[in-house]
């Protein structure tokens, strides 16, 4: 089968991880796939920069020409505008689209699903909500046919990150700010984080897909951790509380009209619960639904690699879905490379 040409719009802590997985694991994402994932550009603004494990033949600063040709783009830019204009051209080109970009997708959701749509292709998003953690697949498909009445938890892996190392460390704000963009968990502005718009653009995401209703960032109530202080944590801390930034999602009847709310702040939660202890970067979200009950998803919610998981699951789909049209299910044994161990008893 003819390859499938890739291209990586963003070389950044994502992008990296991602081409580099690429890259190195070609023949796995081949056999997963059906057909090889050919990398054939990262687009950055400085292509003169060298990024570890990706090759400088392949970076170049001009978007159109990196999605020449795509049959897939990456979109791992960040920003509003020049992310919404590659997007909506590679759809319009007949490219599947993978992307991260949460704060695009709460401003624009409705018209690029609508380009998705109408182009016959997949707009893929699983990274664009807590990190690693499938949670849009699983609110948007694997939960449609249930009535889902909340989705709630911390979505936001930089506040946790910051709230955690001072309660737990006594750091100060900035040291713990700065430590969680050194580690790439902050957006490229940090004030998105911290004042709870990154977390407000997730819960937008979710509430749109878990209530079926259109839901933006400016329909989110929000409140940032910026006038959290290191004396509220420690008091929270002596009286056996700890502050968590959480974002809930409900569906509600108020005065005798039902509707949804979407909401973001800084809670107290006693340290025994659950979400008290969801430490450093990563993110929980419960989720409650009328015929499954509640559930729960866990794991990390920010970073290179972690994000980097949930781009190259969309990635496998996406090529899978090209390479076998309405034919493919999940992988099968017959693309199996590993025997079946029996058990020692
Ligand atoms: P970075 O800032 O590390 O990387 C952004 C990359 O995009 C850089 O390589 C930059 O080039 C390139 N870029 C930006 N604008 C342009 C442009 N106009 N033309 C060409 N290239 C451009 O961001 P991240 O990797 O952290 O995040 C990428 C996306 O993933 C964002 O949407 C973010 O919200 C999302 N995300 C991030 C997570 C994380 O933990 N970091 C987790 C989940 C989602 P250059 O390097 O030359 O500046
Ligand atoms: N800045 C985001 C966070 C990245 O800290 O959660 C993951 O979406």
């Amino acid at each position: 089968t003819s390859p499938l040409k890739v291209a990586l719009l963003g070389g950044g802590v994502v992008g990296t991880e991602v081409a580099r997985r690429l890259l190195g694991r070609a023949a796995d994402f081949e056999r997963r796939v059906g057909a090889p994932l050919e990398l054939t550009a990262v687009a950055v603004r400085d292509a003169q920069r060298e990024r570890p494990g990706i090759p400088a033949a392949l970076l170049t600063d001009d978007v159109d020409q990196a999605m020449a040709g795509a049959d897939i783009v990456i979109e791992l830019m960040g920003g509003i505008d020049e992310p919404r204009r590659a997007i909506l051209a590679a759809l319009d080109s007949g490219a599947s689209v993978v992307t991260a970009n949460k704060a695009l997708l709460a401003a624009h959701y409705g018209e690029l699903m609508a380009a998705a749509d109408s182009a016959a292709v997949r707009l893929e998003h699983e990274a664009a909500v807590a990190g690693a953690i499938p949670i849009i697949r699983p609110v948007g498909d694997s939960l449609a046919g249930d009535e889902i009445t909340r989705v709630m938890g911390i979505v936001n892996g930089t506040t946790n990150y910051i709230l955690d190392q001072m309660d737990r460390e006594g750091w100060d704000f900035d040291r713990a700010l700065t430590t969680a963009q050194e580690l790439g968990f902050a957006e490229a502005d940090p004030t998105a984080d911290v004042g709870g718009h990154d977390a407000a653009a997730k819960a937008a995401i979710l509430a749109a897909l878990a209530f079926h209703t259109p839901v933006s960032i400016d329909d989110v109530h929000v409140e940032g951790i910026a006038s959290v202080t290191a004396d509220m944590i420690e008091t929270a801390r002596a009286q056996g509380f700890a502050i968590k930034l959480l974002a809930i999602c409900e569906k509600l009847v108020s005065e005798g009209r039902a509707g949804v709310s979407a909401r973001v702040y800084p809670a107290l939660l006693p340290r025994e619960h659950v979400l008290a202890q969801v430490s450093g970067a990563f993110n929980a979200v419960f989720v409650e639904a009328e015929a499954a009950g509640s559930l729960m998803f866990y794991g990390q919610g920010a970073g290179g690699a972690p994000t980097a998981s949930a781009v190259l699951g969309d990635v496998v789909s996406v090529a899978r879905r090209k390479v076998l049209g309405g034919r493919g299910q999940y992988e099968h044994a017959s693309t199996a490379t590993l025997p079946v161990l029996p058990i020692s008893a």
